[in-house]
């Protein structure tokens, strides 16, 4: 039977943080995906391997990393298009658990960071939208936080600021492009969001397993609200008027 070798990056930072990469040969199965390798030797050569996965169907997000050094779903990458030797590693933009486990559980404090929709003062319900306006931020709600464009994404990785990453970037844009919504989040996008960070690499998309278009569809809608914000005449006029009306 045709064998493939797959090296898996080991550490156990319990125990020292000297990782290293260990080889294996695994048996290739008709239509084996990355995941099914790695399985595979848990299962048959190596129990004290850590992983995380749960739906081998590319829906729960659990099981990115980075083979051959690119972000993936394991579950969604079939061996027969890598080359005879793979590399996998865990995604390197969190903190590591174990293996191929990283904590992702920050993504819980950057979501406490944006303002949840809150319905416009007065708007009927049941709301009416047009469909453009649904259309527009389906695309958004594909996401199933595999976290991988967070992964890829420079500032993220080498940079110690308060960008909020392209996976919270859509979610902040699907909020704004809602038509009900009643939150004006311009002011933080630049400030607390950190958006201003981001400078349209577009690696992001690139590596979306959903296809969305992170940084077409939502970063730089946001990127001009935001410079709207700041310069527009017209806004900047609207909300001296709305201060000055409150004021009196
Ligand atoms: S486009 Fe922006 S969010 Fe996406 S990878 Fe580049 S810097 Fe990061
Ligand atoms: S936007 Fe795409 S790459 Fe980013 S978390 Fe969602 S599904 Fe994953
Ligand atoms: S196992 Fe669920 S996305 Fe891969």
């Amino acid at each position: 039977m045709k064998e493939l070798t797959i090296n898996i990056f080991r550490m156990d930072p319990a125990v020292d943080n000297a990782g290293k990469y260990k080889k294996f040969n695994v048996p290739v199965q008709e239509g084996m995906v990355v995941l099914d390798a790695v399985r595979y030797v848990q299962e048959n050569i190596d129990p004290s391997l850590a992983l995380r996965w749960n739906c081998k169907a590319a829906r729960c997000g659990s099981c990115s990393a980075e083979i051959n050094g690119r972000p993936r779903l394991m579950c969604k990458t079939r061996v027969d298009m890598l080359e005879e030797e793979i590399t996998v590693s865990p995604i390197r933009a969190y903190p590591l658990i174990k293996d191929l486990v990283t904590d992702v559980s920050n993504n819980y404090e950057i979501e406490r960071r944006i303002p949840a929709f809150r319905p416009k003062k007065g708007a009927a319900q049941p709301f009416l939208i047009n469909q453009i306006d649904v259309t527009r931020s389906q695309e958004f709600r594909r996401c199933i936080e595999c976290f991988l464009c967070q992964d890829v994404c420079h500032v993220i990785r080498e940079h110690n600021t308060n960008y909020i990453g392209p996976r919270h970037a859509i979610k902040v844009a699907s909020l704004d492009m809602h038509p009900m919504d009643g939150i004006d989040r311009s002011p933080m996008l630049n400030g607390d969001l950190g958006l201003g960070f981001c400078n349209i690499t577009k690696c992001c998309q690139e590596v979306c397993p959903e296809g969305i278009k992170i940084t077409d569809n939502a970063i730089i809608p946001e990127k001009e609200r935001a410079v709207d914000y700041k310069y527009d005449p017209i806004l900047r006029l609207a909300r001296r008027l709305r201060r000055g009306s409150s004021a009196k």
